[in-house]
């Protein structure tokens, strides 16, 4: 079935700008071009936000609308906010509520990513966390692959991952952002898709904008969350796929040359979904074609988020009334 295919790419969708439509904001739906600050904005001048990113995916069979995760994406998001001094008003439920009433205001039947941001909206010069208003907003957009999800080629960045007594990964910052931009910026310049970010210690750490897992003989392995990852919500799947897989799995630093020699690569994120890693700085992931473990893990995972998997289908929240 065409859903459920690992495909490839569909760039444009990821370039269009966002306008039109109903989002969540001031605690209330409005119309998207309403919902606008001033270039005071504390967070704008200095980076002092944070997000998520949360897909819904389309069952045209079911004519239903599955948000992946959701309730796990909000609280992530109130962990981020915590770090920095954020108020979030609300309950991860009564975000999970907005964002059903959001969607289903604006009648989408497609796959779609929705954008959660929370911010300091105080119009105020003043560097710091403190005594400063928040505001949230909950947006979406269609959004089919962000990435290719298999064939990818990537480079190790000269750009290092930020440590977590810098700008801390395991909040989803938005100043942070521009350390992945920056990496991933660079690898699109020099001919690759995407970036693995090495930490201040020389360890694996991931991609610009997602986790990244290893194949060695036959076990899974992933760097553990305090090594200057996000903690990723699909790395969790992943862990839980495996589990249901009997793939052994392994959670320990990564070395950068332990890449040169992995059987198998693949990156892990809302927005890459599980995309295969054929080369790493030219030099071709075990025989250059996708692998085994990556490829039933992938499987499993395009089933699950459309719902047709029962096993999984407490990772979903419908949007219309079953
Ligand atoms: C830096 C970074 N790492 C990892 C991930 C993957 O996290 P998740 O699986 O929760 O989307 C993301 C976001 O997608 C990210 O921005």
């Amino acid at each position: 079935m065409a859903e459920a295919s690992i495909g490839s790419a569909e760039g444009p969708s990821a370039r269009k700008e966002i306008v039109e439509g109903y989002c969540f904001f001031k605690g209330r739906l409005m119309p998207l071009a309403e919902a606008t600050v001033g270039v005071a904005t504390h967070a704008l001048n200095y980076g002092t936000g944070c997000f998520e990113g949360i897909r819904a995916y389309w069952n045209s069979r079911e004519t239903q609308l599955y948000i992946l995760k959701a309730h796990e994406h909000f609280d992530r998001l109130r962990r981020s906010a915590r770090i920095l001094k954020m108020d979030v008003p609300y309950t991860s439920e009564e975000l999970v509520d907005w964002t059903v009433r959001m969607l289903a205001h604006n009648e989408f039947h497609e796959d779609m990513y929705i954008r959660p941001l929370v911010f300091k909206s105080a119009q105020l010069i003043k560097v710091g966390l403190s005594g400063l208003r928040d505001d949230l907003a909950i947006f979406a957009t269609p959004l089919g692959n962000y990435v290719a999800t298999q064939g990818l080629q990537v480079t190790v960045s000269s750009w290092q991952r930020i440590a977590d007594n810098i700008i801390p990964s395991r909040a989803k910052v938005t100043g942070a952002y521009v350390n992945a931009a920056l990496a991933s910026d660079q690898a699109t310049a020099d001919g690759y898709d995407e970036a693995i970010m090495l930490g201040q210690d020389g360890h694996v750490a991931e991609g610009s904008s997602s986790n990244l897992f290893m194949v060695r003989d036959g076990r899974l392995v992933t760097a553990p969350i305090t090594a200057d990852i996000l903690e990723g919500i699909t790395r969790e799947a992943v862990f839980q796929m495996a589990a249901d897989l009997n793939i052994a799995v392994e959670v320990r630093p990564i070395d950068r040359t332990e890449l040169y020699v992995a059987d198998e690569l693949f990156l892990s994120g809302t927005g890459v979904q599980l995309a295969g890693i054929v080369g790493v700085d030219r030099r071709p992931v075990g025989d250059g074609r996708p692998g085994p473990v990556t490829t039933a893990l992938q499987t499993t995972y395009f089933r699950a988020v459309r719902g047709e998997d029962p096993r999984y289908r407490n990772w979903l929240t419908p949007v219309y009334p079953q």
